[in-house]
């Protein structure tokens, strides 16, 4: 095994398959992205309306090998010049996962290179870092991708505090599932937040689920079930109505609380600077409000390019840099947790 120097430039191989998105990147000196490639089988799950684990699994087979040889080709690199080898080895599915993984373990041993098991969640946070490499900590990060909803608070490289999570839904499954009941296909977020734009944010007043006065906790099911009986309703009247001001009252009842809270966290910590990360760190509309509301409070707010906030591998490559130069590693024993935990 090579002994890690930080002032070696440091090479990382990163991959992602804990979804629908087999993807592979080379990232060097943490944030300079060599390649990454993202191979997305959307348009096979999207006839089913969903992610069917079984066949993501298989797809992350048939894609893994062809990416890792196609990124090392695209950067230039021999597969001796790595410094590491890095992978999502939780949240998300099992049998999706474990091609990654067993992939990475098989790689970094045979070319007798370090092993890096890295958390999908900080993933997502560290793709922030891939442009903004001088972030000065702590920060508040609000984590929304499809499967969770946290607040963090992170006050250093590797020591955070989940401060805040969703009770139920998470606001990407939100988005989702009432896209699937109106017909908009998967996954839905993209669709809700391209009709929004054409639609009237009061036409309907769905509800905000606060909870307690001090808690930075979330919960999505109540303004789901709103949407749901609305449309229900609606389809038992024979009444239509406008499907773009649905989207638009629907998504921004959940940015409202997503905001809010956000400033309440950043607030409550003292924090100078908060960051957006996960698939919904796409949203145009989560974007703009946060960006307006920080700029008038003298908050940085921080958020990767469109491309990085869904999974892709150059963030999980990102994360793992800040494992590497603390001298983590991960043994051959790596597994995949479907449900790894951020504490
Ligand atoms: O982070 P991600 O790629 O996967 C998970 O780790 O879950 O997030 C996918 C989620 C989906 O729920 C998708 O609908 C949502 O991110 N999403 C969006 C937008 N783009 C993706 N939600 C709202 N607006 C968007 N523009
Ligand atoms: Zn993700």
């Amino acid at each position: 095994m090579s002994i890690i120097g930080k002032k070696d430039v440091q090479l990382v191989l990163a991959i992602e398959t804990s979804c629908d998105e087999t993807s592979v990147a080379i990232i060097k000196d943490g944030n300079q992205v060599l390649v990454n490639l993202i191979s997305s089988q959307i348009s096979t799950h999207q006839q089913f309306g969903g992610v069917v684990p079984e066949v993501a699994s298989r797809k992350h087979i048939e894609s893994i090998s062809l990416l890792v040889e196609e990124a090392l080709k695209e950067a230039g690199i021999q597969p001796e010049e790595l410094s590491a080898v890095a992978v999502t080895n939780g949240p998300g599915l099992v049998g999706a996962l474990l091609v990654g993984v067993s992939f990475a373990k098989a790689y970094a041993f045979a070319l007798g290179k370090p092993l890096l098991g890295v958390n999908h969640i900080l993933g997502h946070i560290y793709a922030n870092f891939l442009e903004h490499p001088n972030i000065e900590l702590p920060v508040v990060c609000l984590v929304v991708s499809g499967g969770h909803t946290h607040l963090l608070y992170i006050k250093e490289h590797g020591e955070y505090q989940v401060i805040g999570r969703t009770r139920d839904d998470a606001a990407g499954e939100a988005f989702d599932k009432i896209a699937r009941a109106m017909g908009l296909g998967y996954p839905g977020g993209p669709m809700i937040d391209k009709i929004s734009k054409a639609g009237d944010i009061k036409a309907f007043d769905f509800p905000r689920a606060w909870l307690e006065p001090s808690s930075l906790d979330f919960s999505f099911s109540g303004v789901k079930s709103a949407v749901l009986n609305l449309l229900n309703s609606a389809s038992m009247k024979g009444q239509t109505l406008k499907e773009e001001d649905i989207a638009a009252s629907f998504q921004e009842a959940i940015i409202d609380v997503l905001v809010t809270k956000a400033f309440a966290a950043v607030d409550e910590t003292g924090v100078k600077s908060l960051l957006l990360a996960g698939g919904v760190a796409a949203n145009s509309r989560l974007r703009q409000q946060l960006g307006s509301i920080g700029e008038q409070r003298g908050i940085k707010v921080y958020y990767p390019a469109p491309v990085l906030c869904t999974d892709n591998a150059a963030m999980i490559g990102a994360a793992a840099y800040y494992q590497l130069i603390k001298g983590a590693q991960s043994g051959l024993d790596l597994n995949a947790v479907p449900n790894l935990k951020l504490e």
